[in-house]
């Protein structure tokens, strides 16, 4: 136990006060720092909306409506940059080896990798395919559509098991200060990869992608109930 600093403790009320001011700062402060789950899991929402972009692309096919290339393959090209070569490699560096040093979750992470792999392969596929020229050929528009109607297959299971079996076990195997360093670890990387508001800004792109794609406007996904 740390011993708390002669100065605390010989004043009271007013410095509790001010503590008390300081905390309310922190948590009203959009720097607040954000857990190592919570980080993964709202970048997993990032994720599931180029899931949803995805999923009105295959829609459109199937529907033979007209598909523009260009939010397809931004969102393409969003999950290479912020998913692949981002979270999944914290996934990968930080995650994966404590379970198995633990000798937890040892087949759910061995799948969960052998997934990050089978969707690079994926993404490939829709990157190249992405275009207008491959739009206009049948068999190139039926690799498009099925790089991504497979890539959403693959990883709604995934993501939903990261969030509700990995990542809550994940609090368990590592001490609380290590769990804050991570969460610190992981906001720094962020920040240097995308800038300080990364997040923010990958919300903003995946944003524009569903505005072109027409699946912005939450409203129109109300029943008429
Ligand atoms: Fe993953």
């Amino acid at each position: 136990m740390v011993a708390a600093p002669a100065h605390a403790l010989a004043v009271d009320q007013p410095v509790t006060k001010e503590q008390d001011k300081e905390k309310e700062k922190e948590k009203q402060s959009p720097d607040e720092e954000v857990s190592p789950a919570e980080d993964l899991m709202r970048e997993h929402g990032v994720f599931k909306r180029i899931l949803l972009v995805y999923g009105e692309g295959v829609r459109r096919i199937d529907a033979n409506q007209d598909l523009p290339p260009d939010p397809i393959l931004d969102a393409a090209k969003l999950v290479r940059s912020f998913v692949e070569d981002y979270h999944e490699k914290f996934e990968e560096n930080f995650l994966f080896p404590r379970f198995r040093m633990a000798n937890m979750q040892i087949e759910l992470v061995d799948v969960l990798t052998v997934q990050h792999q089978a969707g690079r392969t994926l993404i490939d596929i829709t990157i190249k395919y992405a275009n207008l020229s491959s739009l206009r050929d049948s068999s190139d528009k039926r690799q498009l559509r099925e790089s991504m109607a497979e890539f959403i297959r693959m990883y709604r299971p995934h993501e939903a098991r990261e969030d509700t079996v990995l990542f809550p076990a994940f609090r368990t195997i590592v001490s609380a200060n290590e769990y804050d360093s991570l969460g610190e670890d992981f906001e720094k990387k962020e920040h240097e990869l995308f800038g300080d508001d990364g997040f923010e800004k990958m919300v903003g792109r995946v944003a524009t992608i569903e505005k072109v794609m027409g699946i912005y406007d939450l409203a129109q996904f109300t029943p008429k109930v």
